[in-house]
């Protein structure tokens, strides 16, 4: 019962659509009209500006924090990696906007800064390099999901900690497959690049 209970609060928690909300309630837009129409941080830097941008990035990046530290606050047998991944899969199907959502990049993000903060700020330092390089998010959050993997391996290789490797491929293979109109975009040539 404990574990079902954590389930749904975790799937909860990711499933708060924070760049509809953001949007509809501050902006008096729906995000999912313009732009790329993806539900995340990116599409709302995009078209609504860097503050409704930052805050988005930051409340969906929280979402997978908390649900991974949910073990510390009700109590639970489920591992926290796992809660954090069910998060995931409610930022990517959320129940508050029709199942459907974003890229699962911020909350993934979020679950490194809950379980093991050294590697989310690698994330972050690879994405920020990548992003400087390519100009490309999408671009830079795949390189990010490889540059994850590669770094749990030797983390898991020296601790042990295996559950933590499976679960970055998964988030990865998340990642990439959520990307794959991108990708076409980005194989076309014609990807949004951003100015910076
Ligand atoms: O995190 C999503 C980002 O990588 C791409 O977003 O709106 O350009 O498809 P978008």
């Amino acid at each position: 019962m404990d574990i079902l209970v954590a389930v749904i609060i975790a799937y909860l928690l990711g499933s708060i659509p924070s760049a509809l909300w953001i949007g509809k309630i501050f902006y008096k837009t729906d995000i999912r009209t313009k732009g790329s129409g993806n539900l995340g941080a990116t599409n709302t830097f995009r078209t609504l500006g860097a503050k409704a941008g930052i805050v988005v990035t930051v409340l969906d990046i929280l979402k997978g924090t908390a649900a991974t530290l949910l073990p510390v606050f009700i109590d639970t047998n489920i591992h926290p990696l796992l809660l954090g991944v069910i998060a995931v899969i409610g930022h990517m199907f959320p129940v508050f906007a029709r199942f459907k959502g974003g890229k699962a990049v911020a909350t993934s993000g979020g679950i490194l800064l809950g379980y093991q903060w050294p590697l989310f700020l690698v994330a972050v330092a690879a994405l920020l390099i990548t992003l400087k390089i390519t100009k490309m998010v999408s671009l830079s959050s795949i390189i990010l999901a490889v540059v994850a993997i590669i770094y749990t391996t030797i983390y898991a290789i020296n601790t042990g900690d295996y559950l933590f490797l499976a679960v970055i491929v998964v988030l990865a293979s998340f990642i990439i497959y959520r990307h794959r109109a991108n990708i076409a975009r980005i194989r076309a040539g014609t990807e949004p690049k951003i100015k910076w």
